[in-house]
């Protein structure tokens, strides 16, 4: 976890299984916070696969990995978004992105640490599943977000991300988004299930610390992929919709700032794998 004096909540977006819909909560998430007055720096975390310029219609000019080996600055690189909102875009298509390397390691927290007494939110849209470079992204953050379908596949693989992330980082609580609900379906329920088979499940001493605290649930909604076609994040393209309406619900509990889900212990001082960077 990047450690900072100042009061910038970081917070990853992650999940288990792929295509989930992290990267629209993320950008709808960040417009939303944006739109309320808060200075929002979006992290493309997806190392390999990063695709936030196509939903948010930017021309990136550089990437993070650029600024990563010196090709530019950070400034050079970071996009205007929608209003209050900063994107730090990152390369698609590069197999070298996808494997956690040194300069990763070492330069990602002394960059974005170097920002963040500028934002009041960081989001990181990581990319999905326990591969090192997704896990080492999530570690950056204080807060983790766990989006989940209710398939039974995206749900086991959300209860495996969650104990990688309760077992490896120290990590205790985490929110949980559950994403294209269908009617008659209760994203509470669907929390709840997966904390029993985390209490079940995780190792005794771990399973009695790890919580998970569900914030809310989005509908399956056309307008949401109608948006993406548009390369526009729902909120602003169908602001009437309810995969919108679900959305600035959960900016509004996401910004309540829940106890439960701050100031944490997440990475153990002697564990941690990143440099403090302020
Ligand atoms: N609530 C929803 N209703 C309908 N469709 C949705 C909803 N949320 C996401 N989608 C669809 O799912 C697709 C994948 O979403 P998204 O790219 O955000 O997933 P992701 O978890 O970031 O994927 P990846 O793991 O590849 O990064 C979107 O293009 C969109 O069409
Ligand atoms: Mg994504």
């Amino acid at each position: 976890m990047i450690e900072t004096r100042q009061t910038a909540r970081t917070i990853a977006i992650t999940s288990g299984k792929g295509g989930v819909g992290k990267s629209c909560i993320t950008v709808n998430l960040g417009c939303e916070l944006g739109r309320t007055g808060k200075r929002v720096l979006i992290i493309d975390a997806d190392l390999g696969l990063a695709n936030l310029d196509i939903l948010l219609n930017l021309r990136p000019k550089g990437t993070l990995h650029d600024v990563l080996h010196d090709k530019c600055k950070l400034a050079d690189v970071l996009l205007d978004g929608p209003p209050g909102v900063t994107v730090l875009p990152a390369g698609s298509g590069i197999a070298e992105h996808t494997r956690l390397s040194g300069d990763l390691r070492l330069r990602l927290p002394e960059i974005v640490g170097g920002i963040l007494p500028e934002f009041d939110y960081v989001l990181f849209d990581t990319g999905a599943g326990i591969a090192e470079v997704v896990l080492y992204a999530t570690a950056l953050a204080q807060e983790v977000l766990l989006v989940a379908t209710p398939e039974p596949t995206s749900f086991a693989d959300a209860y495996a991300m969650m104990k990688v992330m309760a077992l490896q980082q120290g990590r205790e609580r985490f929110g949980l988004v559950v994403n294209q609900v269908h009617k008659g379906q209760d994203g509470r329920e669907i929390a709840h299930n997966l904390q029993q088979i985390a209490d079940r499940f995780l190792p005794g001493q771990v399973a009695h610390r790890v919580g998970l605290e569900f914030v809310g649930e989005i509908p399956a909604d056309s307008a949401m992929e109608r948006s993406v076609r548009a390369r526009t994040p729902v909120v602003l393209h169908e602001p009437e919709s309810a995969a919108a309406g679900a959305l600035r619900a959960l900016a509004r509990v996401v910004s309540m700032q829940p106890p439960r889900l701050r100031g944490l212990r997440v990475v153990p001082e002697r564990a941690s794998p990143i440099a403090a960077a302020t």
